[in-house]
């Protein structure tokens, strides 16, 4: 069949809310792009949602069913690609516990993502053990599946760099390589987890509507600080939000002269905007006082909508069916499992633990 011989393709989310424009440019639509030539596996991963959010099962129920809706309407076709749940798949939880035993405690706690996390999200000290144990499982969800590419937003590259260092260790103590060997060519010398690629999308940080932060520093666009623009927006919240977003806050009047570095509005038309004769132009008039927000905005609003449109239409055949969605997921998970289980498999074999010559068999239903 073609898709084994594609090589695979390992990328996902947490649910933690529903998906936005940041998404979309940070790996989303890559995925969408990257459908055709590799072999895409997509994990909603909902126990790394209780890593900060144990006490609300509820909304990580519901985020799931949104993140599917979300993932259908942007694009990702069920008929080409995997989309699977984290906590159905036993094999990852299995290697979690295996792959912790590869990297040091410190080696863990040296991870900026999970020092960021901690600060951003004020943890304090007071975070769950779980919380550090997810970035060990993130390595399991990725080598699980033994991709060759991860498409990831620049916050995630600190864990697909562990998860480098699993596989070489791995590979180094259970299946002979020397250490010495190049990533590139530590399958063909035997060894059985992949030195997996990043792929960052073309925009590493999306800032998002509102302004800076306390720091002076305009702030990444992010569903909890409300300062979003989601998928499912529609035509006239899109319009809201871009209307009353944060430009020059020295531009009072349109004849005033307007800045255009680190200006969201500038920034979304560079990001968004396909017309690049019309942002040079337009970038121009702003700097001299010759065009207002407001033309800047509507144009912007236009550029969106019609990104959003077709999403909007493909919601449309699915929202209103819950069992649907469902089924994708069901259907997708079984398929994962049947390759997380080969790995985990030789992982034990590797690890000289398969005593038993039996396939484990996950079912469902
Ligand atoms: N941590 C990722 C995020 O919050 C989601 C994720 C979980 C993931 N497992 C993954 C991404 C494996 C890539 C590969 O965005």
């Amino acid at each position: 069949m073609a898709t084994e011989q594609k090589q695979r393709l390992l990328t996902g989310d947490t649910p933690t809310g529903k998906l936005h424009l940041g998404h979309w440019v940070g790996s989303l639509e890559n995925r969408i792009a990257m459908q055709d030539i590799y072999d895409c596996y997509f994990i909603i991963a909902n126990v790394h949602a209780f890593t900060t959010r144990a006490d609300r099962p509820q909304e990580i129920r519901q985020s799931v069913l949104d993140i599917m809706l979300d993932y259908l309407s942007a694009g990702i076709d069920p008929t080409k690609s995997t989309v699977f749940l984290q906590s159905e798949i036993p094999a990852i939880a299995e290697l979690t516990f295996l792959f912790s035993m590869l990297l040091p405690y410190p080696r863990v706690m040296r991870n900026p993502t999970i020092k960021d996390e901690i600060r951003d999200k004020d943890l304090g000290d007071s975070y769950p053990f779980g919380f550090l144990l997810y970035a060990v499982g993130q390595t399991a969800d990725i080598l699980a599946f033994r991709p060759e590419v991860v498409p990831v937003g620049e916050d995630q590259i600190p864990h697909l760099e562990m998860a480098r260092e699993v596989a070489r260790r791995f590979n180094h103590l259970y299946c002979g390589i020397s250490s010495h060997t190049p990533d590139h060519e530590q399958l063909t010398a035997g060894g059985l987890l992949p030195i997996i690629q990043p792929v960052i999308g073309r925009v590493r940080r999306l800032v998002g509507t509102g302004g800076p932060g306390a720091n002076g520093q305009l702030l990444k666009m992010s569903k909890s600080l409300n300062n979003a623009i989601l998928l499912s927006d529609d035509a006239d919240t899109v319009r809201k939000k871009i209307m009353s977003m944060y430009t020059d806050p020295n531009r009072l009047h349109p004849t005033d002269k307007g800045t255009v570095e680190n200006n969201p509005l500038w920034i979304y038309h560079d990001t968004f905007n396909p017309d690049k004769a019309w942002i040079e132009e337009a970038k121009d008039r702003y700097r001299n006082g010759k065009i207002g927000d407001v033309e800047c905005k509507k144009r912007l609003i236009e550029v969106i909508n019609a990104l959003l449109e077709p999403m909007r239409e493909r919601r449309k055949q699915f929202e209103n069916h819950q069992d649907y969605l469902i089924n994708v997921l069901e259907e997708g998970t079984a398929k994962a499992n049947e390759v997380a289980e080969v790995t985990l498999g030789l992982v034990k074999k590797a690890m000289q633990q398969d005593f038993f010559n039996k396939k484990r068999h996950v079912t469902f239903g």
